[in-house]
């Protein structure tokens, strides 16, 4: 298993490249099922979490070929359409083959996920939302076996709570329904957007996209001629690293970046002192002389990602002051800070919500991520800790991240991926 050790450094100075995004690509992935053609796809990031997916969908017999910078995926010879237990239990987000493979054929069973380390992450608002759409549901020896054999029916689908995977899901289903197809309260991230608008470029018509009422007019099970498309940048990643400039007083650029999807964690990170040049697709974050306390409350998009909660944290353990950080969206997303507490962090936990007194010296020693983007606020603490840190367990951040310690030695960091 591999593992990085990491040293502070006095900063950081250079440029990144940002990435195309993981949470865009994967039901962009999904989304192949529904083509009628192969589809070429650019700026796919090297993450674990994309190679589980198109290995899901070869095990289900589509063809996946990978060329200089593109990857080729033909679901045309697609048959199968059980995904079964090994792949799923890597992956919950393998739930995004649901609805597309249920459209196309009638029939889908795929495995229930199983625990998850950041909270419950319940997909009963997916299974609503198809049986809505006509679909019959039976949770069976782990599997949700999931037959529509006259097709799925629009039908006007109301979400209880906002939803990511689950509106991705819907919108690929509505598709290839017969009939109008309208989601409220649907997720308005970026990658839901890229979802909708490449359906659109290939004739879907879509209203709404980018808001909470979407308006799919399905196809009557007639497979999509769906359009070649580069995947939009990782906003995440740009966000972790602005967070490592930020928390090293360092100027960086990173480059292939949408700063449109960034909204709240530039705000946030004015609020704590930093400045940037923002250019159509670049941020320079300037170093600054203090880091300040923030509070933070994690939302649904355009408010602030739960999936940068963690590397503020860390962040926030070394501005002058007391930060208060809120966890809105999963009960159990707090497991970092135990570890950030071994390191010397003094922080309190209430509930869903963090206190964090700053700033504490942090002391380098072996620590274990505990999921995807705990494990960046570790590396992020790492930076800034006196000594040597191990970071344990990396295949979390290896899921999410494409290159982490390579992009970060480029700018001067001190990290190196080695064997246990
Ligand atoms: C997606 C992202 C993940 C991000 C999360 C929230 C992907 C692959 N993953 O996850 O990185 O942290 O959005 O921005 O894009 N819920 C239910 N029932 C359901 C579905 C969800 O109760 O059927 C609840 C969840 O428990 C959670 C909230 O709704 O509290 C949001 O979850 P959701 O948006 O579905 O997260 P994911 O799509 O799994």
């Amino acid at each position: 298993m591999d593992y990085l050790k990491a040293k502070s450094v006095k900063s950081l100075k250079g440029t990144i490249d940002i990435s195309g995004a993981k949470n865009a690509s994967l039901p962009l992935i999904a989304m192949t099922i529904l083509a009628q053609n192969s589809v070429n796809i650019k700026n796919l990031p090297n993450v674990a979490d994309i190679k589980t997916l198109l290995k899901l969908l070869t095990n289900l017999g589509a063809c996946v070929s990978f060329e200089e910078q593109k990857v080729v995926v033909d679901t045309v010879p697609l048959h199968e359409t059980k995904a079964t237990y090994d792949i799923v239990k890597t992956m919950r987000a393998s739930i995004l083959v649901l609805g597309p493979i249920l459209a196309r054929f009638g029939h889908c069973e795929v495995s229930l996920p199983g625990g998850c380390a950041i909270g419950q992450r319940p997909i009963d608002l997916h299974l609503k939302a198809l049986e809505q759409m006509g679909a019959e549901i039976e949770i069976k020896a782990g599997y949700i076996e999931a037959r529509a054999p006259k097709g799925l029916q629009g039908a006007n689908i109301i979400f209880d709570k906002i939803t990511v995977t689950g509106t991705a899901n819907i919108v690929m289903a509505a598709a290839l329904a017969r009939g109008k197809t309208t989601i409220t309260n649907a997720a308005r991230e970026p990658e839901v957007v890229q979802l909708c608008e490449v359906l659109q470029a290939s004739g879907v018509k879509i209203d709404g996209v980018g808001t909470a009422v979407l308006t799919i007019e399905g196809s009557a099970g007639k497979l999509i001629n769906i359009i070649d498309f580069s995947i939009i940048p990782d906003r995440i990643e740009a966000g972790t690293y602005l967070c490592a400039g930020a928390i090293t007083k360092s100027e960086i650029t990173l480059i292939n970046v949408e700063p449109k999807h960034l909204g709240a964690v530039l705000s946030k990170l004015e609020e704590m002192g930093s400045s940037f040049t923002i250019e159509k697709n670049s941020i320079t974050i300037h170093p600054s002389e203090t880091i300040k306390p923030v509070k933070i409350v994690t939302q649904e998009y355009p408010a602030f990602p739960t999936d940068m909660q963690a590397q503020f944290l860390a962040l926030a353990t070394q501005a002058d002051g007391v930060s208060i950080i809120e966890e809105k969206l999963f009960e159990n997303r707090f497991m970092h800070v135990s570890e950030l507490q071994r390191m010397g962090a003094d922080i309190t936990l209430n509930g869903h919500t963090a206190t964090v007194n700053g700033k504490m010296q942090l002391s380098g020693t072996d620590v274990m991520a505990t999921d995807l983007r705990a494990s960046s606020a570790l590396v992020l603490a790492a930076l800034v800790s006196e000594g040597e840190t191990n970071i344990h367990r990396i295949y979390h951040l290896d899921r999410g991240y494409d290159s982490l310690e390579k992009k970060l030695e480029g700018v001067g960091a001190n990290i190196k991926r080695l064997k246990e």
